[in-house]
């Protein structure tokens, strides 16, 4: 009966809608989150729905392709735009991650904006979460933590004008999987682990560059290789890695070289609120850290993230 409670606070959300006439759009990103948002909109508000995918540049490696296949088979073919370059020329020389959380969530809304006007939406659907809520200080500015793009970067003006719709605004992440397992959402979206809204654009630490997005994005698929290989990556609830501006000196051929130093993050957790780093073997540590150097020139130093949450938060910013 606990799913059963579950499922019916997001169909009550949504089934305020059933009398708006027109296409609805739901905003998609590959993660479980919004996928049941979809997911429980076609169902309750029927073939009416359009998912919409927009790329913001910030996925990770292959990640756009692998979504896009994942979501066929979950019944939801997105309408992906390509909007990369709106994203990146705007977040370039930004080092400030609460302000390029703003310019993310400005710019979402502008292209939202643009395909609710194309497909003469009214209805907007967006899979925020309670903790999406409570983090953005959903009981005031003064005690915000992260402002995730989704509640608080969603200006104003959008929310005036459209009819925001967040049937999973009631719900933890375990709640809304096991929301996913009871509409039969594929388990590769079940088992996915969180990633932030606002993409890897949260794991470049001090000044946005297009080179250190590269890094983090390489790196990250690194460290997602080898805990998959040791069969870790499905166990914890976030792996990743991240880069800032300290650099190293190291020797890479037989030249001295100044090269970036990576972070690696992997992380326990149930619910994101507290966190445990995980106590990765000391020889797969060394596994990534050789394969990260190796595949990536201006890398010269991995460094693993042994801080708790709290004090520390999952990212980095
Ligand atoms: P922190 O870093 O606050 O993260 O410990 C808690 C959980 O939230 C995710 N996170 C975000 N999700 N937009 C999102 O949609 C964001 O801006 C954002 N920042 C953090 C993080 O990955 C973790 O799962």
């Amino acid at each position: 009966w606990v799913r059963d409670y579950y499922y019916s606070l997001t169909v009550v959300e949504l089934e305020k809608y059933k009398g708006v006439e027109g296409p609805v759009v739901a905003a998609v990103s590959g993660g479980v989150d919004s996928t049941v948002a979809a997911a429980l909109a076609r169902r309750v508000l029927g073939d009416r729905v359009v998912p919409v995918l927009v790329d913001h540049g910030l996925f990770r490696e292959g990640e756009v392709e692998e979504v896009v296949e994942n979501l066929a088979k979950a019944g939801l073919k997105p309408l992906v735009l390509d909007e990369k370059e709106r994203f990146l020329s705007r977040l370039e020389g930004v080092a400030d991650c609460e302000e390029r959380r703003r310019i993310i969530g400005e710019e979402f809304a502008k292209v939202f904006d643009q395909v609710m006007e194309e497909q003469g939406a009214r209805v907007f659907i967006q899979g925020t979460t309670y903790p999406d809520i409570v983090e953005s200080g959903g009981t005031g500015v003064a005690d915000r933590i992260k402002s995730h793009h989704n509640v608080a970067g969603l200006p104003l003006w959008f929310r005036e004008k459209y009819l925001v719709a967040e049937p999973l605004k009631h719900l933890y992440k375990d709640e809304v999987r096991e929301v996913a397992r009871m509409l039969g959402v594929p388990e590769y979206f079940v088992k996915r682990q969180p990633f932030p809204g606002p993409g890897l654009a949260v794991r470049v630490v001090g000044v946005f560059t297009r080179r250190k997005l590269e890094i983090c994005r390489r790196a990250s698929a690194v460290v997602e290789q080898v805990l998959r290989r040791h069969g870790l990556l499905d166990k914890v609830w976030q792996a990743f890695a991240v880069v800032g501006d300290d650099k190293w000196v190291g020797v890479k051929g037989d030249a001295r070289r100044v090269g970036y130093v990576v972070i690696v993050r992997i992380v326990e957790s149930s619910d994101a609120m507290t966190a445990d780093y995980f106590k990765l073997p000391y020889s797969i540590l060394d596994e990534v850290s050789r394969e990260i150097t190796r595949s990536i020139e201006d890398v010269t130093m991995v460094a693993y993230a042994v801080t708790t949450k709290p004090p520390s938060t999952i990212e980095p910013c």
